[in-house]
């Protein structure tokens, strides 16, 4: 089954992710590159993990806070086709048989199980140099200054102090007791650092005042850690078939998470107060956050 685009009918989030979905998964095909000769295969699996579903979550922050700073639809798709793109190479190289070792990815096999090993690590790499060519686009913004500040911003949240230190850390901390602030650190940086950006970068784009910026940065910070967690829950109590990955795998690798450390309902409990949290941090925003504060109660509520 696709994981993601069979649940998009039930409520105002689903709807309008589904649709997001569908705008990024359009562009995103006319942006994969084409080949003249063997290389296909490494654009066949760029191309296979991109299409393979998923719920565009990160996409969809991108295209929302753009609109909430009065940023033209084409240039804040240029930039969440980026962010997904940069998304999909961490989601393949994730699955990796030397790191979390899955079979299954968005309701399909991984990328290593489909093609190879290689090709996979080729495709991630494939996807992450991608993102940054589109952001180099002018497509995304006419401003310069804007673009580096993207690239800029996305080079950090990947980079040694976002998603690959935190994932460095992950892989380290198993069967490992870590108290709270720890691991939350890593969390932020395997995942959230990535969220957040995805929500900075529609003010990055809209040149937004400092108190806007910050006031979109605080939520998606907030919904970030809450996104882990669920993750982290759903691993433990999901339903495989609809989540789309194996289920169980972080008690036996041993992961370190808020769960290992003080149980589902604690963990639970803080994922709805930050829910919360980043609801307030949308206030200012009044109506035009309508599909921020949908996409909060999404988070807290999945299934998949
Ligand atoms: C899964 O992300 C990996 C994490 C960072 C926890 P998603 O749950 O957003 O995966 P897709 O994109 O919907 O498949
Ligand atoms: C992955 O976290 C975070 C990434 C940077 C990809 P997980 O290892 O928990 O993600 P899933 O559960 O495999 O999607
Ligand atoms: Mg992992
Ligand atoms: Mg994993
Ligand atoms: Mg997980």
């Amino acid at each position: 089954m696709k994981q993601g685009n069979d649940s998009r009918n039930d409520n105002p989030a689903t709807i309008a992710l589904g649709q997001a979905a569908r705008q990024v998964e359009q562009r995103l095909l006319k942006l994969l590159p084409r080949a003249v000769d063997l290389e296909q295969r490494v654009i066949d699996a760029m191309e296979y993990s991109l299409m393979a579903g998923g719920k565009r979550i990160r996409p969809f922050l991108v295209m929302e806070t753009a609109a909430i700073f009065g940023v033209g639809a084409d240039s804040a798709l240029m930039v969440a086709a980026a962010v997904e793109c940069a998304h999909t190479y961490s989601l393949i190289h994730d699955d990796l048989p030397c790191m979390d070792d899955d079979d299954m990815r968005r309701g399909q096999p991984t990328v290593h199980k489909k093609f190879d090993e290689a090709t996979a690590v080729l495709a991630g790499d494939g996807l992450l140099t991608l993102a940054f060519e589109i952001l180099s686009d002018e497509r995304s913004h006419m401003d310069a200054r804007v673009r580096c500040e993207l690239i800029s911003f996305m080079a950090r949240a990947l980079g040694v102090n976002g998603m690959v230190g935190g994932q460095m850390f992950d892989l380290l901390a198993e069967n490992q007791t870590l108290d709270k602030i720890r691991i939350t650190r890593f969390q932020r940086m395997k995942t959230w650092a990535l969220i957040i950006f995805s929500g900075e970068a529609g003010a990055i784009l809209g040149k937004a005042e400092v108190r806007r910026r910050h006031a979109i940065k605080g939520y998606a910070h907030d919904i970030g850690l809450a996104f882990q967690i669920i993750d982290d829950l759903l691993d433990q109590e999901g339903v495989s078939a609809k989540i789309g990955k194996t289920t169980g795998k972080d008690a036996a690798a041993g992961k370190a998470t808020l769960i290992s450390l003080v149980g589902a309902d604690q963990a639970r409990t803080k994922a709805e107060m930050l829910i919360n949290q980043a609801l307030q941090h949308l206030e200012v925003f009044g109506d035009k956050a309508e599909n921020l504060r949908n996409l909060a109660k999404f988070i807290i509520n999945r299934a998949y």
